[in-house]
């Protein structure tokens, strides 16, 4: 039996998958299982940032796990708290929480944000997508992911996307935070107006209400900024980040302010996996990779790619926008078919928001793989 009719059998059917069975990852090329090779404008959903099978992550990761794999947070361990300390650093935040996902990352802010304001509302953007637990859930408006799964938290409030009044009028006494995405990924590759994250910020200062930026997509390079909060100098009260975190490693972190952390006492949250000794390596690993210089590359071939997609002309073709290597490309009918087509032409994409082709290729592409990419879509 081969792989995707055993899939059928065992596997819960809760993915739409592509039919294609991975077997092999280098850099921003993987094969499949008959060897026929893809360049991979997916990276996993943004995650295989520094590649696939880095060499820095792979040899951090076989050096760990000869050591020691896991503890729990019972003890302490030094991977752990060199990475706290890595990712304060990087994020110009204070203190950080580990946990193994996006989505885990996103229900410790919603967690602390009630904590820390002693409020319990919240407001999140049309489009957002945080995450399908329940409290994740109840940030993401998308009616298809949440109607079966009713009732989620209450006092969530969706108000539209790039419009900062929108907000002012949506937050009450009640309003414990806002959660935004810096940049929509799963909405569609959204890239707000440029006063938009200074004017909630503003805002929220005004009204004492807590900002949680989400940068599980946009984090570790992938808009050519090592957040791309950063692209704007917003900075939020809580952000949260996971995907390309690890290098390919499951691993995410929820990060604050002190003022806010301190909120966090003894038993409000924990996590038996949460930054691992094995997880923070991989992670160190990557985060190294990434300061050789993939940051800047990825703002300086994101341009490059934008340019050339940007020069194809189609009367299917609506927009291409982005930042960095986080393309999306807007157009006028369902992107499924490209993506088939593509596919068999050796190109690995996929659609968001129906309409949307993103590219979000590992940051070590190259030019040549990019024109090839083009050329494809051409
Ligand atoms: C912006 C954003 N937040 C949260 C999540 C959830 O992350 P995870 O799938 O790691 O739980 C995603 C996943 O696509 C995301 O794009």
């Amino acid at each position: 039996m081969n792989v995707m009719d055993k899939d059928a059998i065992y596997v819960i059917q809760i993915y739409t998958r592509q039919p294609v069975v991975i077997a092999e990852g280098k850099g921003a090329i993987v094969w499949d299982v008959d060897g026929k090779e893809y360049i991979d404008c997916v990276a996993g959903i943004a995650v295989n940032n520094v590649g696939h099978c880095h060499p820095k992550v792979v040899s951090a990761i076989k050096k760990q796990a000869e050591r020691l794999i896991h503890t729990s947070n019972l003890y302490y361990t030094e991977t752990q708290v060199e990475l706290a300390e890595k990712i304060a650093s990087l994020t110009n935040l204070d203190k950080v929480f580990l946990c193994n996902s996006g989505t885990e990352a996103a229900e410790a802010a919603l967690k602390l944000a009630r904590k820390a304001s002693n409020e319990k509302d919240f407001i999140a953007a049309d489009g957002s997508f945080h995450g399908r637990s329940m409290g994740a859930l109840s940030v993401t408006s998308r009616e298809k992911y949440r109607k079966a799964f009713e009732p989620l938290i209450p006092g969530v409030k969706f108000v539209p996307y790039d419009d900062a009044e929108a907000i002012e009028d949506a937050i009450t006494p009640r309003t414990a935070a806002v959660i935004l995405e810096p940049i929509q990924g799963e909405g569609g590759v959204r890239i707000p107006s440029d006063g938009y994250l200074r004017a909630v910020r503003d805002i929220c200062d005004d009204s004492g209400t807590l900002l949680i930026f989400d940068e599980v997509q946009t984090g570790f390079g992938r808009t050519g900024r090592w957040f791309a909060s950063m692209h704007w100098g917003v900075q939020p009260d809580i952000m949260i980040m996971a995907k390309a975190m690890g290098g390919g490693f499951p691993i995410g972190a929820m990060v604050a302010k002190e003022s806010v952390a301190q909120k966090f006492q003894r038993g409000d949250h924990a996590s038996t996996f949460g930054g691992s000794p094995l997880a923070c390596a991989a992670s160190l690993g990557a985060i190294s990779a990434l300061e050789k210089g993939l940051v800047e590359r990825s703002a300086k071939l994101g341009k490059y790619f934008m340019k050339k997609l940007g020069e194809l002309k189609h009367d299917y073709i609506k927009e291409v926008r982005g930042k960095g290597l986080m393309i999306g490309m807007e157009l006028t009918i369902g992107g499924d078919a490209i993506v088939d087509k593509a596919r068999e032409r050796g190109v690995l994409l996929n659609c968001v928001s129906e309409t949307v082709l993103r590219f979000v290729p590992p940051l070590v592409i190259t030019k040549e793989q990019i024109d090839r990419v083009v050329e494809v879509l051409g």
